[in-house]
């Protein structure tokens, strides 16, 4: 282990939120990351526990793979496999687990983890939350800004809009937090039902109705994913209408500078599939960068535990 890490890193258990981020946390964790992608190598050892209830393809896998890199042995629950399918409660998964000596949890749960008293209170392991219903995502809005920072440099003024399904989105809460924070403007369009209220105290900038205004004004454009599993009314007329009116087709691609999407991605309805990886795209290098962070956030959180 390098003892330069140990000297950085302040009590930090729980990441549940953007906001249990100071800007000294996130910039050493981005550091931390760009090392590890530089081929710096830590060797932890420890438990790590990832209890995922919904669906996941690359927050899982890339913990999974980040924590293995980091010498640390895995275990995956799912709610099928859970003892919450026979009535345990979320509170009492996370004290057992605890008990049986995990050294940190990861989770993913359709249910926001707000409001976090419970837990703080009763669980006494790190956790990070890896996506907690339309409510967070902080590992995801950690990645976007080191993707952003990594690709422009300077962030300074820099403006990013969010595309899409604005209200059901966890990347864009935690991501407008972590983006605002360090320099960037950011601006929001979509569909008006699905725009939330209160954008301004959020941190957001602008609000486009048009999507090709939102793409003149923008550097990098960041296209969410329609959230069908989260609407229980219909907010759209049809998926057609609305990749038609804010998707990223061929033609505007023509005009967008940069776009990413954190996935997973609906093809021809958030983005046209034949330009999903095109030399504007940044998605993949969303995916390559999730482990070097979640790396970082690991050793962090772990070794803020025992200095
Ligand atoms: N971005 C993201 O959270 O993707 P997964 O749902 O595949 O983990």
């Amino acid at each position: 282990m390098i003892e330069v890490n140990r000297l950085l890193f302040k009590s930090m258990r729980y990441i549940l939120s953007s906001t249990d981020l100071t800007e000294e946390d996130i910039g050493n964790i981005l550091s931390l990351a760009s090392k590890f992608k530089g081929g710096y190598r830590e060797n932890l050892k420890g438990f790590v526990l990832l209890l995922f209830f919904e669906p996941s393809t690359r927050t899982r896998l890339s913990f999974e793979m980040a924590s293995k890199k980091l010498g640390l042995n895995v275990s995956t629950m799912t709610s099928k496999l859970s003892s919450m399918e026979k009535g345990e409660t979320f509170i009492d998964t996370l004290m057992t687990v605890e008990s049986m000596g995990f050294d940190l949890v990861v989770t993913r749960t359709p249910f926001a983890l707000f409001p976090y008293k419970e837990i703080t209170e009763n669980v006494h392991i790190p956790i990070i939350n890896a996506g907690d219903g339309s409510n967070q995502h902080p590992t995801q809005a950690l990645i976007d800004l080191y993707t952003l920072r990594e690709t422009l440099g300077d962030l300074n003024g820099k403006r990013v809009v969010y595309i899409g399904d604005i209200s059901h989105s966890r990347v864009f809460r935690s991501g407008v937090d972590l983006l605002s924070r360090f320099g960037l403007r950011v601006g929001v369009c979509g569909p008006e039902t699905l725009i939330p209220a209160d954008l301004e105290k959020l941190g957001v900038e602008e609000v486009f109705e048009k999507v090709d205004d939102a793409i003149e004004w923008a550097d990098v454009c960041i296209w969410l994913r329609l959230q069908r599993e989260r609407q229980k009314e219909q907010f759209i007329t049809s998926e057609y209408e609305y990749f038609l009116q804010f998707g990223l087709t061929k033609e505007r691609c023509e005009r967008v500078k940069l776009f990413m999407h954190p996935g997973p991605v609906n093809r021809n309805v958030d983005i046209d599939g034949d330009i999903l990886y095109n030399e504007k795209s940044l998605i993949l290098d969303q995916v390559k960068n999730g482990v070097f962070v979640r790396m970082a956030l690991i050793t962090y959180v772990l070794q803020s535990r025992t200095s």
